[in-house]
């Protein structure tokens, strides 16, 4: 069966409003790169009729600009689900021009099978190759494709000429069963393959080919700075320290990182650091620095989801898969955050907090209490599972207006049942076996910003009871800011 070829137009066409669609990628990865312009242009040509069209988008995590992009500004988006980054998107969702769903990154393709969220229409997949029996060699990401595809009623592919055939062998796909009948996931060691390097589907389902030639739409990182750096140094340090106190087994454990110039920051630490050996990665994004510790041989094998590289790194790995293929693995997102493994495995987790408060509960999504940032992403599939979860952050934000430590956090993320260690460029907060009152005194001593320590140990004289709160000043940090533009300006007399 030959599929037949067709336009992005084409494709665009036979999407209609009210459509579910299931988009291949994870982070702007993978994605599918041409048919979002051609729908953002058939949303605006209907609207500018006074028609509708708008559909609802499940994808792996952000995307790139010409999805989340193109559909936020053309106003084409009925719902977004999991996970996004794009800065349009973000002010369409900020005000409610967008419905978006923030959700786990693991738990979506199961949802979707148990049918929480509807049927979708079309899964439209970014593929490297294809044959006429609906195996797909999938591009730099597996991302929810599998699911997506097993669900959708029709697929559209875009055949990505850029990514070579050899990718075959760079993805593990396994979707496990659903209960009652699922078993555990065969997956004992960081490295072990478990499923199909092809996702297979009905190839009957597939209505159309788009061919395309288009660039991954990867941003670049802020550099890493004094302040990361340090952050990066201290996390590597305590690690060295648990190994040598026998918390952490000397071979060491594998390591989940977030995205962005922290992540990297911390992954150059330990790299750098002589007391931690070679390691594994056992992650969702597998990002340059990753590549680079490779190259260095700190860094063994590394297992994900997608391969968020920068153009001249993807070239690099593309470029020498003899190297790489055997050191790396692309896995489904329910698989490569699962918390059955991310448990069995032992992972030490590093995310990127926004806000914590002095009890150690962590907000990774809202800016002060109402504003999307992105999303919770993987950090909650992992933080929640982890053998040691640790969060980092820098200690103030908009050049020291804003505290990272707060009294209590204006969104909740990640409970203090699940932050057991917090990071800044000032030290090392160890939450293990401490009481909020003990929490409260490790993080205002250890990682708090001297501007905020004096504000932080006043606030803890306001409150009461096992968690000592005080109700009317508890937000007096977000509510200052929203007043004078700087937390430092709080005076409890005011709230208390
Ligand atoms: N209040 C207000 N704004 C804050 C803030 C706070 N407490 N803390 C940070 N910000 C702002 C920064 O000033 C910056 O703003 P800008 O874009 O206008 O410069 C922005 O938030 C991002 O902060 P930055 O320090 O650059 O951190 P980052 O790029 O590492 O992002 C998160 C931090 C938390 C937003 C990001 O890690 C995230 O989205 N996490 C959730 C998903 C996740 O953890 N995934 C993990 C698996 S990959």
């Amino acid at each position: 069966m030959a599929f037949r070829i067709i336009t992005a137009e084409e494709a665009a066409g036979m999407i209609n409003h009210g459509d579910n669609l299931g988009f291949s990628g994870f982070t702007a990865v993978g994605c599918p790169k041409a048919i979002g312009r051609e729908m953002a242009k058939k949303a605006e040509a209907l609207h500018a009729e006074g028609k509708p069209f708008q559909v609802g988008m499940f994808t792996g995590a952000s995307t790139g600009e010409s999805l989340d992009g193109v559909m936020s500004r053309a106003n084409a988006i009925k719902f977004r689900t999991p996970y996004q980054s794009n800065k349009d998107l973000r002010v369409a969702l900020n005000a409610n021009r967008a419905h978006y769903f923030d959700y786990h990154l693991s738990q979506l393709a199961q949802d979707l099978r148990y049918g929480f969220f509807g049927k979708i229409d079309y899964a439209v997949i970014e593929v490297a190759d294809y044959n006429d029996n609906g195996e797909l060699v999938l591009t730099s990401a597996v991302g929810n494709a599998p699911t997506f595809c097993m669900l959708a009623d029709k697929i559209i592919l875009e055949r990505n000429k850029r990514r070579s055939k050899e990718l075959k062998g760079l993805h593990d796909v396994y979707i496990p069963l659903d209960p009652p009948y699922r078993k555990e996931i065969p997956l004992y060691t960081v490295s072990d393959r478990i499923g199909s390097p092809v996702l297979k589907v009905d190839p009957k389902k597939i209505v159309g080919v788009i061919e395309t030639d288009l660039d991954d739409e990867i941003g670049g990182f802020t550099p890493m700075d004094d302040v990361t750096l340090k952050i990066g140094e201290n996390v590597s340090n305590f690690l060295a320290a648990e190994i040598k106190r026998g918390t952490i087994p000397a071979s060491f454990l594998p390591i989940q990182s977030g995205v962005g110039n922290i992540a990297n920051a911390v992954l150059a630490g330990l790299g750098a650091n002589p007391d931690i050996p070679a390691f594994t990665m056992f992650t969702e994004v597998i990002q340059d620095s990753v590549i680079d510790q490779m190259r260095q041989g700190n860094i063994s094998f590394a297992s994900g989801s997608s391969l968020t590289l920068s153009t001249p790194c993807m070239n690099e790995v593309y470029g020498d898969l003899a190297f790489f293929k055997d050191k790396l693995v692309l896995r489904p997102q329910e698989i490569s955050n699962n918390p059955e493994l991310v448990r069995r495995l032992g992972l030490i987790t590093i995310n990127t907090a926004i806000e914590a408060d002095i009890f150690g509960n962590v907000n990774s999504t809202h800016i002060i209490g109402n504003k999307m940032m992105n999303g919770i992403g993987g950090s909650g599939d992992f933080a929640r599972n982890a053998y040691l979860s640790i969060f980092t952050t820098p200690s103030v934000a908009k050049n020291g207006a804003i505290s990272a430590f707060v009294p209590m956090v204006s969104h909740h993320d990640h409970s203090e049942h699940s932050v057991k260690i917090i990071v800044t460029e000032y030290g090392v907060a160890d939450l293990r076996g401490k009481s909020p009152i003990q929490c409260a005194q490790e993080i205002i001593e250890k990682t708090a910003h001297p501007d905020y320590k004096q504000l932080l140990w006043d606030y803890l004289k306001l409150g009461k009871g096992h968690t000592p709160h005080n109700l009317n000043a508890c937000l007096a940090f977000h509510t200052e800011f929203n007043k004078s533009g700087d937390m430092r300006n709080v005076k409890w007399e005011e709230y208390a």
